[in-house]
């Protein structure tokens, strides 16, 4: 049966890139499969980008190989250029994910060029995967940017079609630093919805400034059903200085189980795959549901 809500779990990878702590290729692949056991079917588990930059994904190809693979669960791997799609396909991901800026200043130091050189990068991207393996794409800095300030609609509209026209099947629109409100969250869902359709737009809340869940239920009123989340609450952005957690899985679970809205998602394991990364990264998690549920079992 087919979920009312498609949760994409980035913790492997958006949770994991910014850690003080690196975790082995084998710790994160038992995550991955405490992951798909507790009911995830689409996993973004790594990225292939600059080691140098960001050496927490170093052992991505590693990853892909230990994690063990359950034949409807997509394991993604976030792309910067054709040299990171080599390296996807030849490490077996199901699928890849490009990001753009919709903000020039992030774009540079994110990725050290211009929103069109970004762009143009994907062309060849495409073109190499022929329609082997479905691309997503990220457009970043969408409700905000931590050098500039606001940012225009308009561009985050304009980029969401660029990528969809570059052969994307969803755009993921993000809020990098955790700054929308629910109001911005459903005129922004909804102008980009009208512009390439609600069924490939997906929503990605960093939970900076506790807005996340408000925004997930303000893209839902405006038709989205698609939305990422991290286990544990983990994440940030090594570019985007400030920028704390996405919201965490467990929490977006809870709230949507209460809506009557189904996820395929099996709340304790989901927990327990929280409890075990958090526990390698030696802090607690950030998900409120998880401190809740261990507070009730001390209790
Ligand atoms: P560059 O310096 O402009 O270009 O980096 P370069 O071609 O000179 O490459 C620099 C180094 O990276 C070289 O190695 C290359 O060999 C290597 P060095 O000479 O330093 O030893 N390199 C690669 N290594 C592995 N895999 C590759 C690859 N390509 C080049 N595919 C580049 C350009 C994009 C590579 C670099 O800036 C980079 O890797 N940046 C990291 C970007 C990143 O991972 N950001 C975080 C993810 S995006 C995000 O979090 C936002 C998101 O969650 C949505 C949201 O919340 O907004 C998705
Ligand atoms: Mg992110």
């Amino acid at each position: 049966m087919q979920a009312d809500i498609r949760i994409v779990e980035v913790g492997p990878r958006d949770g994991l890139q910014a850690e003080a702590v690196t975790l082995p290729a084998s710790v994160r692949a038992a995550l991955v499969d405490r992951l798909v056991a507790a009911g995830l079917r689409a996993i973004e588990v790594g990225s292939f980008v600059s080691e140098r930059h960001v050496p927490q994904m170093a052992g991505t190809a590693e990853v892909l190989a230990a994690a063990r693979r359950a034949p409807d669960a997509r394991f993604i791997a976030l792309v910067p250029n054709l040299r990171g799609v080599e390296a996807a396909l030849a490490a077996g991901a199901d699928e890849v994910a490009v990001f753009a800026s919709a903000s020039e200043s992030f774009s540079r130091r994110n990725i050290n060029c211009t929103v069109a050189e970004s762009l143009a990068r994907f062309a060849p991207i495409v073109a190499r995967l022929d329609g082997r393996l479905p691309v997503r794409g990220y457009v970043s800095c969408a409700f905000g940017c931590p050098y500039e300030g606001d940012v225009a609609l308009a561009a985050v509209v304009r980029l969401a079609e660029r990528l969809v026209e570059m052969g994307c099947y969803e755009v993921s629109i993000a809020d990098t630093i955790g700054v929308a409100t629910p109001r911005q969250a459903r005129e922004v869902a909804a102008a980009v919805a009208a512009a390439i359709g609600a069924d490939r737009v997906a929503l990605h809340f960093h939970d900076t400034r506790g807005q996340a869940l408000a925004n997930i239920h303000a893209g839902i009123e405006a038709g989205i059903r698609s939305f990422d989340a991290s286990v544990a609450g983990l994440g940030g952005c090594p570019f985007a200085p400030g920028a704390t957690g996405n919201v965490a899985t467990e929490d977006v679970v809870y709230m949507l189980n209460g809506m009557g809205l189904s996820t395929g998602i099996d709340l304790p394991a989901l927990i327990a795959a929280g409890a075990f990364v958090s526990g390698h990264l030696g802090k607690g998690t950030q998900s409120r549901v998880a401190r809740a549920q261990a507070a009730r079992s001390v209790a």
